[in-house]
């Protein structure tokens, strides 16, 4: 079983947490904490930089963060969670960096991990968006995090869990405050016209059942300093949103505790309990979209709903049917 920061904490994670204040720390007390002279202080400030991180040094005053950072800390979120789900996990996971949790969480699946199993990191450096593209995923400013399913039923119970999981979060942003949070079919995150996070789920396993599953949650907390360069549509954050940023561990713990109780739910009942959810937060049904197909076509018409496994009702001209793939990009036109 795992549990916490994998290693003990790096120089480069104790001087973060030290910074993490945004006051200033002079280089001799920064040196002293670390056990390491001044030259190699700065050598570790110019790798804080590197993640995109804002230093401002100052003579006679020593080192600060422009601004301050909320480290994700595993007590934190697990205090958030509600203790009978808390204790279910069998594995919690915090990493500085990583490439994908997703992946992390998939290849750890592929070795009989147990679940469920729940990974977070402050950045990624290859992480996955839907339909594969990259998830942008800079240093401690938002949410990454992705958490292992086991379930024992067949495929066709499955259909309809990436919908339940969306509104399961959708709902928990809700419940945190955030106004005017909207679902994009199949479970992209809105703040009025604009991304603010999206889900990515993995799965793996046999077609009769047990499957697996890996939902990847990624939120925009505070986009502040990220290079948002190669971003293909409007998004934003919940600084946006709420005015300020949000204490991403606290957050963090809603999530993740909304998707524990959802999991068991879906498990049991498919996607039905979840619709009425869905359709509160559905920003699509009634409007005009293309429908991006893999292949390059790209079908015109009006989204009426989605049906009772989650499909989208998409009625065109050659009349009303089901889509049910993933792999289709909806743009609201
Ligand atoms: C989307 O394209 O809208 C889905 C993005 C999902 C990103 C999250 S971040 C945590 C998890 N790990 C990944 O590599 N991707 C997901």
């Amino acid at each position: 079983m795992a549990f916490g920061y994998t290693g003990s904490m790096s120089k480069q994670e104790r001087l973060l947490s030290l910074l993490s204040d945004g006051r200033f720390h002079s280089g001799a007390a920064l040196g002293e904490a670390l056990g390491i002279g001044r030259s190699a202080v700065w050598k570790q400030m110019r790798r804080i930089e590197a993640r995109g991180l804002e230093i401002h040094a100052v003579r006679g005053k020593g080192y600060r963060l422009a601004t301050p950072i909320e480290l994700l800390d595993r007590e934190v979120v697990r205090a958030g969670l509600a203790p009978s789900r808390a204790a279910r996990l069998r594995g919690f996971e915090i990493f500085q960096e990583i490439d994908s949790t997703n992946r992390y969480l998939a290849d750890l699946a592929a070795q009989g991990a147990a679940a469920p199993y729940l990974c977070l990191a402050e950045t990624q450096t290859a992480g996955r968006g839907r339909r594969g593209r990259r998830w942008l995923s800079p240093f401690g400013r938002n949410l990454y995090l992705s958490l292992l399913w086991r379930f024992e039923h067949g495929a066709d119970d499955l259909s309809g869990l990436s919908l339940a999981a969306g509104a399961a979060v959708a709902a928990a942003l809700d419940a945190a405050g955030v106004p005017d949070i909207g679902l994009k079919w199949p479970n992209d995150l809105f703040y009025r016209d604009a991304k603010l996070g999206g889900l990515l789920i993995e799965l793996s396993g046999e077609a009769s059942g047990p499957w697996c599953a890996v939902v990847g949650v990624g939120l925009n907390v505070d986009m502040r300093g990220a290079d948002l360069s190669g971003l293909d549509q409007p998004w934003t954050d919940l600084r946006a949103a709420l005015g300020r940023p949000p204490s991403r561990n606290r957050l963090a713990a809603g999530v993740v505790d909304a998707l524990l109780e959802a999991m068991p739910r879906f498990e049991r009942a498919g996607f039905a309990p979840f619709r009425e959810t869905f359709e509160r937060f559905d920003i699509v049904c009634g409007r005009e979209v293309d429908l991006h197909f893999g292949n390059g076509r790209v079908e015109h018409g009006r989204v009426r709903g989605v049906g009772e496994h989650g499909a989208l009702l998409f009625e065109s001209e050659s009349g009303l049917r089901q889509v049910t793939s993933a792999e289709i990009s909806l743009r609201i036109a």
